[in-house]
């Protein structure tokens, strides 16, 4: 179909540099000296989440904050005589404002701020000049969630979760590192725990959500081209495990006489990369280690390691985990020592849904120079908002190019001509999306 977007090549590139500048801003709003830390419902998610209030009123948008802190704007929808139709279904856009420790500026927050520039392009004057409305078949809402990394309690994807419906009544006691609990750490925030069902959303209010992100990850760069479809989003399980062997003197002990938990959690984490490297589409880390009683002349008694797993399919992963297991069995029986796992996430495989993998597809095509190939679809190994959202809306993402794959490092990176590029598709996207919609 032919490109619906009329916007003129200088709005595209003022709204790129409105969205770089923002991140810088954001950046700026962090728990550390030193890097980037945002973490769920500390005051550094207050702070951000007031800015992103500001601007979503900016571009006319109504605005909340939920039951679960994660800030919502609205633009309603006027119908062709000009009333405001408050009833219509949304689009959502959207991503999320919190991040992992020693952060990059973009993760997330590149597609928050892209959303709000989309808006700013496709809004119309209410006739009755009062302010601005879509002029789309839906309503527009931008959305920035407050935790979709987990980092705080150790479980993702609470603030989108909350917004699908899908909340358990079991992370109400996960503890962060001084303790806090959840429901400790809502109530601090000035949120009411018992309201928190209030965040969710029923299917039949949104038309879509549509997610903008940077890759994590080097194809886009490798290939050359700055944007691509998403096709699926991986599907993930996170274990902390615990090995048990023996604390004994350093000196004393002889090797035939250890059990040393240290060596056999890291003949687990080169299991771990062993098995998942023979597969197709699987990727395991061990990204946290810590042993007891960690001292320098004591043989480690205790080692505790988590573990992140990753598939495109449920069934791999699982078919996975369960070789890991029977690996772990037998490293640790030959070492005389015992393991167990907790499991503390999983997360099927999302699909983004055909007609909005069109849209964006189509998006993408409209800023490509004729006679370039179509753009590339590929499949997301990092975690999303849109995986929660799969579970009340149909979801699509576009992805932008992160040079050198680089991302959850300081060194993260978007060009500002990759985001006026993608800021351009995801307007046109929605504009398809109406169409087709009608
Ligand atoms: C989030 O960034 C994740 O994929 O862990
Ligand atoms: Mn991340
Ligand atoms: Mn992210």
């Amino acid at each position: 179909m032919a490109a619906l977007l009329r916007t003129d090549p200088g709005a595209v590139a003022a709204a790129a540099r409105r969205v770089m500048d923002r991140c810088d801003e954001l950046a700026r709003v962090t728990a550390t000296d030193d890097g980037i830390e945002r973490v769920y419902l500390s005051e550094e998610h207050a702070r951000v989440n007031r800015l992103a209030a500001q601007w979503m009123r900016e571009v006319g948008m109504t605005t909340r904050q939920d039951a679960a802190g994660n800030q919502v704007g609205r633009l309603d929808r006027v119908t062709p005589s000009g009333t405001p139709d408050p009833d219509v279904p949304a689009l959502m856009l959207g991503s999320h404002l919190d991040t992992v420790p020693d952060a990059g500026r973009y993760d997330g927050i590149v597609g928050v701020l892209m959303g709000l520039e989309v808006v700013r392009m496709l809004r119309a004057p209410c006739p009755d000049g009062t302010g601005w409305r879509s002029p789309l078949p839906f309503a527009l809402e931008v959305v920035a969630f407050s935790d979709e990394e987990g980092t705080r309690f150790g479980k993702a994807l609470l603030g989108s979760s909350a917004v699908a419906g899908t909340w358990d009544p079991d992370w109400w006691s996960l503890t962060d590192d001084d303790g806090v609990t959840l429901h400790e750490a809502f109530v601090g925030f000035g949120l009411d725990p018992a309201r928190v069902g209030e965040a969710a959303r029923r299917p039949e209010e949104l038309a879509g959500y549509l997610e903008a992100h940077i890759e994590q990850g080097p194809e886009l760069d490798e290939r050359g081209e700055s944007l691509a479809v998403v096709s699926s989003i991986a599907s993930a399980r996170r274990f902390q495990l615990v090995v048990e062997g023996e604390a004994r003197h350093a000196g004393g002990t002889p090797y035939d006489r250890r059990r040393d938990a240290l060596l056999g959690a890291s003949e687990a984490a080169l299991a771990v990369e062993r098995i998942c490297r023979a597969e197709h589409h699987m990727i395991g880390t061990v990204g946290q280690l810590e042993t007891y009683p960690g001292a320098v002349n004591v043989v480690p008694g205790e080692a505790h390691l988590s573990l992140d797993l990753r598939g495109e399919l449920d069934g791999d992963r699982d078919r996975v985990w369960g070789a890991i297991e029977r690996e772990l069995d037998t490293i640790m029986g030959r070492r005389g020592l015992r393991w167990r796992a907790r499991e503390i996430h999983s997360a099927p495989a999302v699909f983004c849904a055909p007609l909005l993998q069109d849209v964006v597809r189509e998006g993408i095509v409209s800023t490509l120079d004729r006679g370039v190939d179509g753009p590339a679809t590929i499949f997301s190994r990092a975690g999303h908002d849109a995986m929660a959202l799969g579970a009340v809306a149909d979801v699509g993402m576009l992805f932008l190019r992160n040079p050198d794959g680089i991302s959850h490092h300081p060194d993260e990176d978007v060009s500002a001509a990759d985001v006026a590029s993608g800021t351009r598709a995801l307007a046109e996207a929605v504009l398809q999306l109406a169409a087709a919609r009608g």
